[in-house]
């Protein structure tokens, strides 16, 4: 067998493997086994790769390919961990991001290399060859910006409003266009300047799209950045003529696609609007002005209202992963229920800052799946609830959503906690969410507000019951 037929082989148990491992992470329970399938798919492509190369005559450049391959694997491996251990999961959306883009400036560099270093080729092997280039390049550039423009919103260095340039429609519009002359014109004659315009283009476009793009849909766009960097690792893979980079490509291309529609559909956004750099939205006029006057209760008086109540829902949000308040809360609601109260939990599909984050959370406080439930199953039991804990919670909670057609959230699918008897809000201060917008549930009549770091007042109350 030579040393393809066996590379081949393994690419196909690898491939096989990554799409195990897609469906072990489609439920928590296979979540781990899911990973375990990942890691090994990608042992098996990466020592396969690595057989590949050394498996060839033995030359100078051998010695020096297999010294650059084993120097990049160790410091990327270095890093890789690094990162992943210091990481705090609230960072984690930055970090995924982040990686994004390096996979948008590797499609730039491979396609960059595949036009420098072209090998002698028949004229049409030539053109398909020439639109592989100038495709892989154009969706890595947009996807390096972008996702650099992502980091930065997601991790506050740039604000998470959406910039909107005059005609800013017309321009994404345009830079389509003038990308398809673009590749035509290079088909025909590959020049390097047309191959330095279309970089410089679509290195516009992708900081452009994703800066249009409020900090309320950037769930949204970190996934579908996840689905572009899928595309452009299809695209190095046609340049490179590696089956597996193309099959592992398309399999993140089109899952970060699909989660990019589900997630708008969660947050009814319109799934075009995102990809499009947030066509057909209007500036946002809602202000964070505040709107009357707040009640604030003690730890002890929740206490007494929750001994007093027959059923109780937790929503979580980011502020609970902040406050690292899972086990506190996990050991709430194991002494409610002790107590005959029905406890559940109700989960906002962008709760926190990643899909799945406060999921992720109570299953490691060892919260029982199910009475873990999404939005849709719950948010119509909110109105029969005695008391809502909004743990952490803001714009998921925020009526504005639904009661305020210029609110930048307007529209967003929200928990209803307000329509419960009493709601306790637990947060530090008045400040607002993520999306930067006054939440009116703070003055509403039944909603109290208790002061201070999540799980320091959870523990308060645990301790006064
Ligand atoms: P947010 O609207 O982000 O609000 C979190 C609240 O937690 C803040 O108002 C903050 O108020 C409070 N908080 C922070 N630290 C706290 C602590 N130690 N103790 C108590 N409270 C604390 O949360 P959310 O309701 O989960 O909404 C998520 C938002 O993030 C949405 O706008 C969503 O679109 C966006 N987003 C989501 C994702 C995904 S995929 N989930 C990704 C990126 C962005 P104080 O400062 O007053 O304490």
């Amino acid at each position: 067998m030579t040393a393809q037929a066996v590379a081949n082989a393994a690419y196909v148990a690898a491939a096989l493997l990554f799409i195990m491992s897609l469906a072990g992470l489609s439920k928590h329970e296979t979540g781990r086994t899911g990973i375990r399938y990942g890691i090994a798919g990608m042992a098996i492509a990466m020592s396969a790769t690595v057989w590949l190369t050394l498996s060839g005559e033995w030359t100078d450049s051998t010695l020096l390919g297999l010294g650059l391959l084993v120097a990049a694997l160790a410091i990327g491996a270095v890093i890789g961990l690094w990162r992943a251990k210091v990481v705090a999961m609230t960072g984690m959306p930055e970090l995924i991001a982040l990686f994004h883009s390096f996979v948008g400036l590797t499609a730039v560099l491979v396609g960059w290399n595949g036009a420098l270093h072209a090998k002698e080729l028949t004229p049409t092997l030539a053109a398909v060859h020439s639109a592989e280039v100038f495709i892989g390049v154009f969706i890595g550039a947009i996807t390096f910006t972008g996702s650099i423009v992502a980091y930065l919103k997601l991790s506050a260095k740039m604000s998470s409003k959406p910039l909107i340039l005059p005609g800013r429609n017309l321009l994404n519009l345009s830079a389509l266009v003038v990308f398809v002359v673009l590749t035509v014109a290079y088909v025909i004659t590959p020049e390097l300047g047309l191959l330095i315009a279309v970089t410089a283009l679509a290195l516009a476009l992708g900081w452009h799209l994703v800066a249009s793009i409020g900090g309320g849909d950037m769930p949204v766009v970190v996934s579908m950045l996840n689905s572009y960097s899928g595309w452009a690792a299809a695209a190095t893979g046609f340049l490179l003529s590696n089956d597996l980079l193309i099959v592992t490509g398309a399999l993140v291309g089109s899952s970060g696609a699909y989660l990019s529609y589900i997630m708008c559909r969660a947050m009814n956004r319109s799934f075009i609007s995102v990809i499009f750099g947030g066509y057909g939205i209007e500036a946002p006029s809602g202000s964070d002005e505040e709107v009357g006057e707040h009640t604030e209760i003690e730890a002890s008086s929740v206490a007494e209202l929750l001994s007093n109540a027959k059923s109780v829902v937790i929503t979580p949000g980011y502020g609970m992963a902040v406050a690292q308040a899972q086990y506190p809360v996990a050991e709430l609601a194991k002494k409610l229920r002790e107590k005959g109260i029905e406890v559940r939990f109700g989960i906002h599909p962008v709760a926190g800052r990643l899909p799945g984050h406060m999921n992720v959370l109570l299953a490691e406080a060892k919260v029982p799946y199910d009475i873990v439930l999404e939005m849709d199953e719950i948010n119509e039991d909110l109105a029969g609830t005695n008391v809502v804990l909004v743990i952490g919670a803001n714009d998921t909670v925020n009526p504005a959503a639904t009661e305020n057609p210029s609110s930048p959230i307007a529209g967003m699918p929200v928990l209803k906690v307000w329509e419960a008897e009493n709601v306790i809000v637990f947060k530090r201060s008045m400040a607002s969410g993520y999306a930067g917008v006054a939440n009116p549930l703070f003055y509403k009549s039944n909603a109290k507000m208790l002061f201070g770091d999540a799980k320091d007042k959870v523990n308060d109350i645990l301790k006064a019951l």
